[in-house]
């Protein structure tokens, strides 16, 4: 496996793969690997020629009070990961590459990014959109994979792809969870004991509503009600929003007809975690 750390180099190996007839795919990812990011990058080994991973922590998707500087990176460890899970190149960029001295572009997808988690994390989705934007130029990938847990990213992104007709086909794979079912993230590393306890009241809240909505429950306040309570019994957890919307506009969904997001954010201590379920009627 290779890392590669130069722009020009990126673009010119993947124009050589799709000379060559291969196709690319290409993950995403801000290091500090686990479970989820291995699914994608396996899955990706499966469905093209070669397997781009990508691993860069953003610096203009973090708040200025966010963890930028202290969000975990392994590059040594991180790159056993990738080459045990079928990943021919890792693209480690600088940030001075990146992001030179004389930056000034942007893109943001409108409407789609200032409500959820876009409302509590404001430049956040533009921030991820512009460095996704600027890796798609120059990874060029035919299929690119990211995880159902960041939903809102995923759609986000699926939008960009479609209205700058980037020609990419975007994957979305369902979230990898731990035994107790807590969503995997780079972020449960931050959790103390207590607080990675009561982190599982994530997930069963999550099943709390879907059970409530096979039971024939479709308003949308009175299981956002009973997920609060639920989540509210756990000391560690601050809800931060419980919503249900249509997943293609994230508006929210009042009286559930058909197929809705849940999406939850809640901080655990220090820590904000999110997670999700699609449930259709
Ligand atoms: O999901 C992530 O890890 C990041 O938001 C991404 C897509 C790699 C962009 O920095």
């Amino acid at each position: 496996m290779k890392i590669i750390r130069s722009l020009k180099e990126m673009s010119g190996f993947s124009r050589k793969a799709h000379v060559k007839g291969k196709s690319v795919g290409f993950v995403p990812t801000m290091g500090a690997l686990h479970e989820g990011h291995l699914s994608l990058i396996r899955k990706a080994r499966k469905e093209n020629d070669v397997v781009v991973v990508s691993i860069f922590v953003n610096p203009i998707q973090f708040g200025p009070k966010e963890d930028y500087g202290r969000y975990p990176r392994n590059l040594r460890r991180d790159s056993k990961l990738c080459e045990k899970s079928g990943a021919d190149v890792i693209f480690y960029p600088g940030q001075k590459q990146m992001y030179p001295l004389n930056y000034k572009t942007y893109v943001a997808v409108y409407d789609l990014s200032n409500c959820l988690y876009g409302k509590f994390r404001p430049g956040h989705f533009k921030g991820v959109t512009t460095v996704v934007n600027k890796l798609f130029n120059i990874v060029s990938p035919d299929n690119a994979y990211f995880g159902q847990k960041d939903a809102q990213q995923a759609i986000i992104i699926k939008k960009m792809a479609e209205d700058l007709n980037i020609p990419v086909k975007i994957k979305v794979l369902p979230t990898v969870r731990e035994r107790d079912g807590l969503a995997m993230s780079s972020r449960n590393a931050y959790l103390n004991k207590e607080e990675r306890r009561d982190a599982t009241v994530l997930n069963q809240a999550l099943i709390l509503a879907k059970n409530l909505i096979s039971q024939g429950n479709t308003s949308s306040s009175v299981i956002i009600r009973r997920m609060k309570e639920l989540i509210n019994n756990k000391k560690s957890a601050r809800i931060q929003y419980i919503l249900i919307v249509d997943p293609n506009d994230l508006l929210p969904v009042a009286k559930i007809k058909d197929k809705v997001l849940i999406a939850l954010s809640v901080w655990m201590g220090k820590t904000r975690l999110i997670d999700n379920i699609v449930v259709s009627l």
